[in-house]
């Protein structure tokens, strides 16, 4: 053949071998095959950059690469030992791509010039081929490239709309899962939340051929061979060529589905491992490698939702928290009762928390115990309500009181033979959390919500009833004010009634008695006695008891002894005995008698001396609480001012009494006198100047004239007399009583006078003296100033007193500061122990209204 054609013709088998080559490795491996076949070469290879790219004649792995890299084009002589072979000379042709690439043959003989020029022609086809092959696969990555990019961004495109759409995070879990499976090219794609305790939940899952629906929501075990293990372990993107663990676990799931590979990402919320993107192929290169860069933009979205779910669930459950808690403010600002707002708030917690079932309302009693006053349950019912339950072990309640602070315990099916664990456990308990309620301060209670479910109580739970407690605190306080106040109403309205009564100037009978009364009632005492000390002795003077049967009073009882009575006697000073027991003396005798078991006694002082004892008295045991003693110390004064008065009072009537006594003995011995004295001699001398008159001449008539004037002076002297001592004390007073003594006053008055006189019998005499003064000096009063036309006088008897009424159609204006006649009235009708009343306003005449007494009442 001719030397050109054939080497035409091998070219050209090189060129239809090359051409068929679809890779630019395929290229430089069918290059040197060929090359070394058309050329009988005993080795061949394509070296480009050190790297070789292909060879031919060697055993693989034992190329001489260093050496092939030194041959380079155009330096003749070149040796190169080949294994097997010998020294062999070598052609090398350059390659124009890649770049600095080299075709080197080994022939034992060296290769003529046409056979060097062929090598340079096959080492040109073949670069040619490359660089065609290199641009093309470059067009084709570039347009898959970009292809790809475009479906990454519709598939962000896509969820991110969800995402805004604000759909359920489950939805956007089960996009991105299925979005990501299908740009990686996975077969099975899974989202898995990190759970406590090694576990995950699947909230997403997408797999090229069909897998089960509802592995939505099933718990894996974080366990074996996979990714979920390392990228829970470290936050960061895990491969994985080997599925494997133990049953249930997600590393077993995915190898029973024929995963060979698979990569995981880690889905990071708040900053927190949330959980992971798995993304599995059955093939071992089944995955697009890039799609890992690509993973964290959709995780972000992941991120994105869960937020907004999280702020959307957040927010609604502000919302119910806030409209729980106005409820029950207002409940609480309506002044409901304490049972009501107790109720309500257990209630309202356990539907603020949907992870609650229990709620309860708990005050702390003394001895180490609670009292549940308030309750709900998920079930129904209003849980331990009533229930009184010792503290002890590990419980919310007892931390909560041993703390002073919240507390939870998230395993309550512990043992424990403690009353209040094995009532968390009769429930069913298995997480609960518990909030202190301080009133004032002070550690009043507890707040407790339990859940019997397997999950927790959310965290922060016990905090979050710090609102509903103050609320509780609230009401506590508002009641116990308002109970307080009460009772300073009742106490105030109480002593109110007896100062009246002392001020009134009732007699002390009655205000003992009344004070024994109102005092028992407010103390809630089931006896109160009062009594008076004597020398050695006390005498009861008063006594009420809670049953309404009298309480018979002892007087004269001996003092000493260990009893209350003694004690108050002896220190001044309020005193308290809780237990009768070790009681002594007369007066613990007659205690127990009336079945006394503890008493409170407070002294009553008048004007600075001890006067008596005020004794409140429980019967059946209860003790009297220990404001007992002022509060009845409040009524001891009362009582005190009541004797004050009431001693003052005497003592005035009595003072009163013996200065109207006194002026009126004086009267009567003027009286006497001037009948003994005066009016004897005027009669006396009377007759003498008659009997005078009668021996003097007839012609003396100037004298006789002069007589008979000095007789009829005389007589007229003695009239007035008479007169002046009758208005005094009128004889007819004595002797008649007053009906006849007042008709004598009737008669001589100037002025008309109506009598209307009721009363026949005879009266004491100071009464009829007073009354006979009062209606003397009332007429006298018509007469003088009122200008009056007639007097209407009614005299009669009302509830054992003597009523004068008297009234004058004058001109009115009577003032007792203008004269002496009627403060001397006053006086007088005063000092009876009677009252004394004027009306008289100008132009509607004069009225009096007199009472005497008629039975002295203390
Ligand atoms: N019935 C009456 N009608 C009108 N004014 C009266 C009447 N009684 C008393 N007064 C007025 O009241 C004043 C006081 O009366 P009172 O009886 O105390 O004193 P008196 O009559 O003036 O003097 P005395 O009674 O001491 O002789 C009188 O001065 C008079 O102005
Ligand atoms: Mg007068």
């Amino acid at each position: 053949m001719d030397p050109s054609a054939w080497w035409t013709q091998q070219l050209a088998e090189f060129v239809a071998s090359v051409s068929s080559c679809t890779t630019e490795t395929a290229t430089a491996r069918v290059a040197v095959e060929r090359a070394a076949e058309v050329l009988d070469a005993d080795a061949a290879a394509i070296m480009a950059g050190g790297e070789l790219l292909a060879a031919v004649g060697y055993a693989e792995g034992t190329e001489p690469l260093g050496e092939l890299k030194r041959m380079q084009p155009g330096a003749p002589g070149s040796q190169l030992e080949v294994p097997g072979v010998g020294w062999c000379a070598v052609a090398v042709a350059g390659l124009a791509y890649p770049a600095g690439a080299t075709l080197v043959l080994a022939r034992r003989d060296g290769l003529t010039r046409q056979e060097t020029a062929l090598l340079g022609g096959m080492a040109r086809v073949a670069a040619m081929r490359m660089t065609m092959l290199s641009v093309l696969d470059h067009e084709r990555g570039a347009r898959e490239e970009v292809e790809q990019l475009v479906r990454e961004q519709a598939a962000l495109r896509r969820v991110a709309t969800l995402v805004a759409k604000a759909v359920p995070p489950e939805e956007i879990f089960g996009a991105v899962t299925e979005e990501l499976g299908k740009l990686s090219g996975a077969d099975i794609a899974l989202m898995l939340r990190y759970q406590a305790d090694d576990a995950g939940t699947v909230v997403g899952r997408w797999s090229r051929s069909e897998m089960p629906d509802r592995i939505i929501g099933t718990q894996l075990k974080v366990e074996g061979a996979g990714v979920t293990v390392s990228v829970r372990r470290t936050g960061r993107p895990a491969h994985a060529d080997v599925f494997a663990g133990p049953p249930r676990s997600a590393a077993e799931c995915l190898r029973q589905a024929g995963v060979q590979m698979g990569n995981g990402s880690p889905v990071v919320v708040d900053g927190r491992l949330w959980g992971v993107m798995i993304i599995a192929a059955t093939q071992p290169d089944g995955l697009r490698p890039e799609v890992e860069r690509r993973i964290p933009a959709f995780t972000e979205l992941v991120a994105t939702a869960i937020a907004n779910a999280q702020a959307r669930v957040e927010l609604r459950a502000i919302a119910e928290e806030q409209a729980a808690l106005r409820r029950v403010a207002t409940l609480v600002a309506r002044g409901a009762l304490p049972d009501e707002v107790f109720a309500a708030v257990a209630q309202e917690v356990g539907n603020v928390l949907p992870a609650a079932d229990f709620a309860m309302v708990a005050r702390y009693d003394p001895g180490r115990s609670v009292k549940v006053v308030g309750g709900w349950s998920r079930a129904g019912g209003t849980g331990l309500v009533g229930r009184r339950i010792p503290l002890g072990g590990q419980n919310v309640s007892t931390l909560v009181f041993e703390r002073n602070g919240p507390a939870r315990v998230d395993n309550h099916l512990i043992e424990g033979a403690e009353p209040m664990t094995a009532t968390a456990r009769e429930i069913g308990m298995r997480s609960s959390a518990g909030a202190p309620i301080r009133v004032d301060g002070r550690l009043w209670g507890v707040m407790v919500v339990a859940s019997t479910r397997e999950h927790t109580l959310p965290d922060g739970t016990e905090y979050q009833l710090a609102e509903f407690t103050k609320l509780i605190a609230v009401t506590i306080a508002n009641t116990q004010a308002r109970e307080e106040v009460r009772t300073l109403a009742d106490e105030q309205a109480a002593l109110r009634r007896v100062a009246t009564l002392v001020a009134r100037g009732e007699p002390p009978r009655r205000v003992f008695a009344a004070v024994a009364q109102e005092a028992g009632l407010l103390l809630r005492a089931d006896l109160t006695l009062i009594g008076r000390y004597e020398e050695g002795t006390v005498t009861g003077v008063a006594g009420w008891s809670a049953t309404g049967e009298p309480v018979p009073t002892r007087s004269q009882v001996s003092l000493g002894g260990r009893n209350v009575t003694e004690m108050v006697r002896s220190t001044k000073r309020p005193a308290r005995l809780d237990n009768y027991a070790d009681a002594s003396g007369d007066v613990a005798a007659d205690a127990r008698g009336r079945g006394i078991s503890s008493s409170v006694g407070a002294p009553i002082s008048v004007e600075g001396r001890l006067w008596g004892v005020m004794v409140a008295a429980s019967i059946h045991g209860q003790l009297l609480p220990p404001s007992t003693e002022g509060r009845l110390a409040d009524f001891t004064g009362l009582v005190a001012t009541a004797i004050a008065n009431a001693e003052v009072n005497a003592e005035l009537k009595a003072s009163r009494a013996r200065i109207v006594a006194t002026a009126d003995q004086t009267r009567r011995r003027i009286e006497r006198d001037l009948h003994d004295g005066a009016q004897q001699r005027l009669v006396t001398l009377a007759l003498q100047v008659r009997a005078a008159q009668a021996k003097v001449p007839a012609q003396l008539e100037k004298l006789t004239a002069e007589l008979d004037h000095v007789a009829a002076g005389l007589s007229s002297t003695l009239d007035e007399l008479r007169e002046f001592a009758r208005g005094i004390h009128p004889a007819i007073l004595a002797k008649g009583g007053l009906a006849p003594a007042l008709k004598m006053l009737v008669r001589r008055s100037s002025v008309r006078v109506t009598l209307d006189m009721q009363v026949r019998e005879r009266l004491p005499e100071h009464i009829e003296v007073t009354a006979y003064y009062v209606i003397s000096e009332a007429l006298t009063n018509a007469a003088k100033h009122a200008k009056a036309s007639a007097v209407h006088i009614r005299v009669d008897t009302a509830s054992s007193a003597l009523r004068l009424d008297v009234r004058d159609d004058g001109v009115g204006g009577a003032d007792p500061a203008r004269g002496s006649g009627l403060i001397g009235l006053r006086d007088r009708v005063e000092a009876t122990g009677g009252t004394f009343r004027l009306k008289s306003r100008h132009g509607e005449g004069t009225h009096l209204l007199i009472e005497l007494p008629v039975r002295r009442s203390d």
